[in-house]
C-alpha cells in the first residue's frame, strides 16, 4: 500500500520481531496462558510500548499509524501480546497523555513509555458492558483523597497493569453523568485481582475481574476534569478501536498467509489445491478483505494524526477488520481441511484469537451504533 511506504523502516523491524520473536512462541504462550517476562521487556526496548509518547516523556516520538502497524505486525506475531501493547499504549497511556496534567504525564509517561509500568484501562463492570455509563463503581469525596469501591470486569492487562485508568462515579446519577477519570496505582491497598478469566482465545492475554475496596487515590490523580470521565473514556475508546482494528488485521494476515503457504504444498487430486479455482477464489476474498481492513486502518489512523474527527472511520475500522478477520480464520481452517481443525497447525489459534476482536472495546453491534449515529446527524 503506498501510504505504508513510508514507514517500511518501521514495519520492516516490527516484522523481524514477530517473525524472530514471537512466531516461534505464539502456541506456547497460548498454551501457558502468559507471554514471557523477556517478551515485555523486549517490547519496551524496541520503543512498541511507548510509540506515540513524546520523546521528552521517554516515548519514540512516533504518530498514531505507526502505532497502528506497529499492533498489526505484533498481532501477526502472536495476537495476545499485540493486545498487550494495544491495551496498554491505546486505553491507558493515551488518556494520560491527552488528558493528563504536567505532573501527571511527567510521573507516569516515561515508566509506561519503556514497559517498566504496564497499564489497563478500568472502565466495563459486572453489569456495565456496553452500557458503560451505567457503571457504578464510586469516588468518594474525602477531602484530601477519593475513596474508591466496586468491582471492574474484563480487564486487559489487569493481572500485570502497574498504573490502572479507572472510571468512577463521583455523583449518583442513573446515567454517564457524574463519571470521573482516575489513575489509580495498582499497587495501593484494596486493588485487588479477583480472577482471571478462562478464555477462548488471546489466552496469553490477561483479562482479569479486579474489585476496588476503599482504594485511596490523592486528589492530584483525578484524570481531566471532575464529572468528565464518560467522554474521555470514549474518547479513548475511539482510538483504542483502531488499535483492535489493527489486531484483527495481524490476525487475518497470519492466516490468510499460512494457508497460502499450504495450499501450495498439500497435493489432492494429482495437483497442489491451490490450482483449483475454489481454491483461488477465496484467497483473493482473503486477500481484498485485508487491503480493505488496511486502508480502512489507515484512514481513521491518518485522520486522528491530523486531529481530524475519527469517531466513524475508527468504528467502520474496528466493524471491517474484526468481522473480515472471523471470516479469514474460518476459510482458512476451511482450507487446510481436518488438519485446520488440529492444534498442530496455528489456524485454529487465528480462529479463536480473531473472534475477540467483534467483542471487545465494543460488540459489533456498538460500532453499528456509533456510524449510524454519526451519519443520521448528517440529515438532522
Ligand atoms: N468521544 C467523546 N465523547 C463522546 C463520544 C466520543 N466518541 N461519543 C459520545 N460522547 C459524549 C457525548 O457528547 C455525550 O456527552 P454529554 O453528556 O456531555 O452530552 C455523552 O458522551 C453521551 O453520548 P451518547 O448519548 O451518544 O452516548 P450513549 O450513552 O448513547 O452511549 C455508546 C453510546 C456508543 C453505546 C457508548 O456507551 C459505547 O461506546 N459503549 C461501549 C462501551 C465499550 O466499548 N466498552 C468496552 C470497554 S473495554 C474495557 O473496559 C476492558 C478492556 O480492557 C478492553
Amino acid at each position: 500500500m503506498i501510504l505504508e511506504r513510508d514507514y517500511k523502516e518501521l514495519i520492516d523491524l516490527t516484522a523481524k520481531f514477530a517473525d524472530n520473536e514471537l512466531m516461534p512462541i505464539a502456541g506456547k504462550i497460548d498454551k501457558e496462558e502468559k507471554i514471557p517476562d523477556s517478551i515485555v521487556q523486549k517490547l519496551g526496548q524496541n520503543g512498541f510500548l511507548g510509540s506515540y509518547v513524546p520523546e521528552e516523556y521517554g516515548g519514540a516520538g512516533m504518530d498514531y499509524l505507526s502505532y497502528s502497524l506497529i499492533v498489526s505486525e505484533l498481532s501477526r506475531g502472536c495476537a495476545s501480546t499485540g493486545v498487550l501493547v494495544s491495551a496498554h499504549t491505546s486505553l491507558a497511556t493515551w488518556p494520560i497523555l491527552n488528558f493528563g496534567t504536567k505532573e501527571q504525564k511527567k510521573k507516569y509517561l516515561p515508566k509506561m513509555a519503556t514497559g517498566e509500568s504496564l497499564g489497563c484501562f478500568c472502565l466495563s463492570e459486572p453489569n456495565a458492558g456496553s452500557d458503560a455509563g451505567s457503571l457504578t463503581t464510586f469516588a468518594e469525596d474525602k477531602g484530601d483523597y477519593y475513596l474508591l469501591n466496586g468491582v471492574k470486569n474484563f480487564i486487559t492487562n489487569g493481572r500485570e497493569a502497574n498504573v490502572a485508568v479507572v472510571f468512577a462515579k463521583t455523583e449518583k446519577t442513573p446515567d454517564h453523568k457524574g463519571m470521573s477519570a482516575f489513575i489509580v496505582e495498582c499497587a495501593s491497598a484494596g486493588f485487588n485481582v479477583q480472577k482471571c478469566e478462562d478464555k477462548l482465545g488471546i489466552k496469553g492475554s490477561s483479562t482479569a475481574q479486579i474489585s476496588l475496596e476503599n482504594v485511596k487515590v490523592p486528589k492530584e490523580n483525578l484524570l481531566g476534569k471532575l464529572g468528565k470521565g464518560f467522554g474521555i473514556g470514549l474518547a479513548t475508546l475511539d482510538g483504542g478501536r483502531i488499535g483492535i482494528a489493527a489486531q484483527a488485521l495481524g490476525i487475518g494476515e497470519a492466516a490468510f498467509r499460512y494457508a497460502r503457504q499450504y495450499v501450495t504444498e498439500r497435493v489432492q487430486f494429482g495437483k497442489p489445491i491451490s490450482q483449483l479455482q475454489a481454491i483461488q477464489f477465496t484467497l483473493a476474498d482473503m486477500s481484498t478483505k485485508l487491503a480493505a481492513s488496511r486502508a480502512l486502518i489507515l484512514e481513521a489512523s491518518s485522520l486522528k494524526d491530523l486531529g481530524e474527527p475519527y469517531t466513524k472511520e475508527a468504528a467502520q475500522a474496528k466493524l471491517f477488520a474484526s468481522e473480515a478477520t472471523m471470516w479469514i480464520t474460518t476459510k482458512a481452517i476451511q482450507l487446510l481441511g481436518g488438519n485446520g481443525y488440529t492444534k498442530e497447525y496455528p489456524v485454529e489459534r487465528h480462529f479463536r484469537d480473531a473472534k475477540i476482536c467483534e467483542i471487545y472495546e465494543g460488540t459489533s453491534e456498538i460500532q453499528r451504533l456509533v456510524i449510524a449515529a454519526i451519519e443520521l446527524k448528517e440529515v438532522q
